[in-house]
């Protein structure tokens, strides 16, 4: 039918005198036409589908060419004949507008599946971080205390030479105020050697009664196994009317057997602070030492001084303090020989505790 209805174009028209150009310009839409269609329904990416239409629809491609063409036609063919190239070149346009869908559509499939996350894929769990062991330690001693009363307190790492020895009784040529044993700062303050400072800054700050404790970071000049430069610890101290040394003792019995155990045996040895008088050290049993005893923090009743260095009248107010190094007490805890693990941030040593 086609076929037949071509032939009536070339054939029956002719003698009615279609021109050459015309016949060949139809042709050649034909043979155009029919070879864009085709090429773009095969092009495969969209880079090839842009290069065909510029080559086709572009404004030096083919279909270009022959809308040249067609302007040398006679007047009277060009209706039908622009008619003709109007409707191929929508077919390539749609053609083509079909092509860009198909590739857009094939790209973004692609994207997808190159892209595509599998969700149920394990993944790799980041490994839980804990306290530090002195971290454990100091939050259990401090749910102790603050469970009798205590209040926390914080106090500074540098101090002024007054607060952390004149005002606790040290006299000026105290040995523990030499270089070799305290760090001084280039304008002549100490890096607190003890917590000590905290009951001198408190008790200025804050009239009695008061139950307090107070942690952190000390400094020393000492170094080996169970020394180290920086170290910590926790200080505690009560003040208030007719506090005696029997509230010491109670208080210090009930926090050993809060943190080691409700049998553990306690000892108080005789000793001395400048800033404690009577001062006491206390060793707690430990049946696995040779010694049979362990040391684990100075204690005392606060010296008469202490208290009027900070304002408080010695004649209608008594108080005692404690003071316990928290890494003795973490190496007592979990059993570690050398103080010098517990500042070197090994993971392998950390995540036992
Ligand atoms: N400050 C003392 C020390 O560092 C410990 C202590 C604190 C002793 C409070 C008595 C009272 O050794």
């Amino acid at each position: 039918m086609s076929d037949a209805s071509a032939v009536n174009v070339s054939e029956t028209n002719e003698p009615e005198g279609v021109s050459e150009a015309l016949q060949a310009l139809l042709a050649d839409v034909e043979k155009m036409s029919a070879g864009a269609v085709g090429a773009i329904d095969a092009a495969s990416s969209i880079e090839a589908l842009e290069e065909l239409r510029l080559r086709f629809l572009g404004k030096k491609g083919a279909f270009a060419e022959l809308n040249r063409r067609f302007g040398s036609l006679p007047a009277e063919e060009k209706p039908a004949a622009g008619k003709e190239l109007n409707e191929r070149k929508s077919r390539i346009v749609a053609a083509e507008k079909a092509a860009r869908t198909r590739l857009e559509r094939e790209r973004i499939d692609q994207r997808l599946r190159s892209e595509a996350i599998d969700v149920t894929l394990p993944g790799t769990a980041p490994g839980g971080g804990h306290l530090h062991p002195i971290v454990q330690v100091r939050r259990e001693i401090e749910r102790v205390f603050t469970g009798m009363g205590f209040q926390i307190t914080e106090s500074p790492e540098v101090e002024s030479e007054w607060v952390n020895f004149d005002a606790l009784n040290f006299l000026p040529d105290h040995p523990a105020r030499d270089m070799q044993d305290t760090f001084f700062t280039d304008r002549g303050h100490v890096l607190r050697t003890h917590t000590s400072p905290n009951q001198i800054r408190a008790m200025s700050a804050t009239k009695p009664p008061l139950a307090v404790i107070s942690s952190g970071k000390v400094y020393r000049c000492d170094a080996d196994a169970t020394h180290s430069p920086m170290f910590f610890q926790m200080e505690g101290f009560v003040v208030d009317q007719g506090v005696s040394m029997a509230h010491l003792k109670g208080t210090l019995n009930e926090f050993v057997h809060a943190l080691f155990g409700p049998g553990t045996e306690t000892r108080f040895r005789p000793s001395f602070f400048p800033f404690t008088e009577p001062s006491a050290e206390v060793d707690i049993r430990c049946d696995w030492l040779s010694a049979g005893w362990m040391e684990i923090l100075g204690c005392g009743m606060i010296h008469p001084a202490v208290l009027t260095n900070c304002g408080i009248d010695p004649e209608k107010w008594s108080g005692f303090a404690f003071g316990l190094g928290l890494d003795r007490i973490a190496m007592l805890k979990y059993g570690i020989d050398d103080i010098r693990h517990l500042y070197e941030n090994d993971a392998r040593f950390l995540s036992q505790f």
